[in-house]
């Protein structure tokens, strides 16, 4: 079977990333499959080399073929601080209604981290990625729009509101909600994790997080009934494949310090899902490891999650170990788990090997630094 994957290079690192990591993916599928399977790229222009080749930095040829791709897969793109540029990473998520955040958070052994037990730690974060005050509707303090709001909310809808607020909105839709939590359920249904978790500030923000809890649990009855079952009915014996629960987000912050092991799939909003993904990286010491996708119903976008660190750029000092990993969660998300398993496999034994990129070699004892290019070529030797 061949699978076309669009990539998009990327800027800073992202070709030297690209040129390490992209051998390895081909090389794992090839040895778990012979030429049966068989990963198609097909580049797509965009940021710096896009307008290099094109005058555009999202030339129209990318976007045509994004609107019919299945799979996609890009390096970092950079954003030039200034007037009049809007960060493509944005405008791409909401010109693909890419609605899913999602982030596998897992650890692996050898790396500094900065908890006792960050083994413990095996958790998948689905983030609403479209809602939430991340829509990006609010007015600064003192302008004639905070004005007319504020007077609107105060005079019309009864709200204590001082004239000085700035303010800001937070939508949240039943739609919205549920096609994040039916993401997160389906998942942990198709990979067979046991616990779904809604993680919410509903004790607060009744309606708008309050909400996200409320929607998921009915998605999950209404479309689930067989597979899901909540924790109370758990507690009177019912047994079936996954169990949804939910979580106030503070609360969820103690929970996966000290109990991570009792969570799996976390499903949440834009904001607590900004927080939580990067505090759980950091906690399995992974910042610099850590993949993601961005998923619409039809396109699933991979990426690594760092940027284009323009200092070390053409230095030959890139970590491609979250482009890697991000290209192991493609492979997953097609089924061909034997290759995603080769690949983790791959990068535990070359970090327990102790011959690693810089960074990461700055949190492994006794460890020796390898360029961008060899740590690519380790990792394709120990698959
Ligand atoms: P950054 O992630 O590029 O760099 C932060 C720090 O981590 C730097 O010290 C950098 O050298 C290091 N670093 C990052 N990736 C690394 C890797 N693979 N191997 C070794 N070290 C690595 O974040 P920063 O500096 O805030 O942003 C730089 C540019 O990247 C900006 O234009 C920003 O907009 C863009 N950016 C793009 C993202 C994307 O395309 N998804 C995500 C984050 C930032």
């Amino acid at each position: 079977m061949e699978k076309v994957v669009y990539f998009i290079e990327g800027d800073g690192i992202g070709p030297e990333v690209w040129a390490s990591a992209r051998p390895v993916l081909d090389a794992a599928v090839k040895k778990a499959y012979g030429d049966s399977n068989k990963l198609v790229w097909k580049e797509l222009l965009a940021g710096e080399k896009g307008v290099r080749e094109t005058g555009e930095n999202l030339p129209e040829a990318t976007l045509t073929a994004l609107k019919g791709a299945e799979l996609a897969m890009k390096g970092p793109l950079g954003t030039p601080v200034g007037k009049g540029f809007r960060s493509l990473n944005v405008t791409l998520r909401q010109m693909f209604d890419l609605y899913a955040c999602i982030r596998p958070i897992k650890y692996f052994p050898g790396i500094e981290s900065p908890v006792k037990h960050p083994e413990r730690v095996d958790m998948v974060i689905f983030r609403e990625n479209t809602e939430d005050v991340y829509a990006g509707i609010e007015w600064a303090a003192g302008t004639p729009e905070a004005k007319k709001v504020v007077a609107f909310l105060r005079d019309e809808m009864g709200a204590k509101i001082a004239d000085t607020a700035a303010v800001g909105i937070k939508p949240m839709t039943e739609k919205g909600c549920k096609r994040l939590a039916r993401r997160a359920v389906k998942f942990a249904i198709d990979q067979k994790r046991p616990v779904v978790t809604l993680m919410h500030k509903g004790n607060i923000m009744k309606f708008t997080e309050g909400g996200f809890r409320a929607w998921g649990y009915e998605m999950a009855a209404n479309e689930f009934p067989d597979q899901v079952m909540t924790e109370g009915q758990a507690a009177e014996g019912a047994r079936k494949p996954v169990t949804i629960n939910d979580r106030i987000a503070d609360a969820m912050f103690q929970e996966v310090l000290i109990r991570p092991e009792k969570y799996s799939v976390v499903a949440t909003t834009n904001l607590n899902g900004d927080y939580i993904s990067d505090a759980l990286a950091a906690q399995v010491g992974g910042l610099g490891l850590a993949p993601g996708v961005n998923m619409s119903d039809t396109l699933a976008f991979f990426e690594a999650t760092h940027g284009t660190a323009p200092t070390i750029a053409g230095k030959d000092m890139a970590n491609p170990g979250s482009l890697l990993l991000s290209g192991a969660m493609l492979l997953e998300h097609v089924g061909w788990f034997e290759a995603a398993n080769l690949i983790h496999a791959a990068v535990s034994k070359t970090i327990a090997a102790r011959k690693v990129t810089i960074d990461l070699a700055s949190q492994i004892d006794g460890a020796k630094a390898v360029g961008c290019r060899e740590f690519g070529e380790i990792l394709g030797a120990n698959l």
